[in-house]
């Protein structure tokens, strides 16, 4: 029973067209956290088919561990920087990853018709589940978070299968009062949307760029997750580590620890 239900599943993998392409826009910027996290996103996105992976750097140049890393994982990429603005540089609240995602957004206009794009930061865990179901959003498709401040997640309130209002720690004064990782949107309504973009206004990115997404009503949102009843994406974080070391070369010279200090920050 088992070969011939093989054999069917294979001509219909290669007759199928291959489902609409996932932009997968990740900021970073170079932090002792940094490797470790690209590591665990990078082998996540790897489970998923059709993907592309823009990982921007908020750098001059492209950190050569994070690009050595990359190739290494060898899902499809691409490797950009973006700085943040140098007035914003000295706030104390900084608007980070806004550059990097606007960089994405600007490279998804350039390079991209059709499929998907997700914000997906790198202090993240998610189901690969969620990347099929983002797959085939029409415009704009959201999902809870979890792990987002005391109320444990972030989601649409979902009531006969439409949202009517937003469950989240900090309202704020949004209309959209949700996470990074909590929606997709569709390329094509991107492209409809010329002007569309992040602001550079710390606890306010998600809710300025919907907006800049407008006109959207809230009954056109599409509810992922079984209608938000489940979390396949959360907030993980993970703990602030101090900077290595330098290391003792009087010591150490000639030895591997070296190289080894060489991938440190
Ligand atoms: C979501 O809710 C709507 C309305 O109640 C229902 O028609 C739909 O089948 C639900 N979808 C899922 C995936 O549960």
């Amino acid at each position: 029973m088992s070969i011939p239900r093989i054999a069917s599943l294979q001509q219909q993998s290669i007759s199928e067209p291959p489902p609409p392409p996932l932009y997968i826009i990740t900021p970073t910027y170079r932090r002792p956290e940094q490797l470790a996290e690209l590591t665990r996103l990078g082998y996540t996105l790897k489970h998923v088919v059709n993907l592309y992976w823009l990982v921007i750097e908020d750098a001059e140049e492209p950190t050569p561990q994070v690009t050595k890393l990359l190739q290494k994982i060898n899902v499809p990429f691409s490797h950009l920087v973006a700085q943040m603005p140098a007035k914003y540089r000295k706030n104390k609240v900084k608007p980070r990853g806004v550059s990097n995602r606007n960089r994405g957004l600007e490279w998804i206009r350039a390079n991209a018709s059709d499929g998907v794009l997700y914000f997906a930061d790198d202090d993240n865990t998610y189901d690969v589940e969620i990347f099929d179901e983002m797959r085939y959003t029409k415009k704009v498709s959201m999902w809870p978070v979890g792990l987002i401040t005391k109320f444990g997640v972030s989601s649409p309130i979902v009531k006969n299968g439409t949202v009517v209002g937003f469950y989240d720690g900090w309202i704020g004064g949004r209309k959209y009062p949700v996470d990074m990782a909590s929606f997709s949107v569709s390329v094509r309504f991107l492209l409809s949307r010329p002007n569309a973009s992040m602001p550079y206004k710390p606890g306010y990115e998600e809710d300025g760029f919907l907006k800049s997404l407008s006109p959207l009503k809230l009954t056109e949102i599409e509810l992922l997750a079984s209608n938000c009843t489940e979390i396949l994406v959360w907030h993980t974080q993970s703990k602030k580590n101090p900077n290595a070391m330098s290391l003792d070369m009087g010591k150490y010279n000639n030895t591997n620890l070296v190289h080894l200090r060489n991938i440190l920050v």
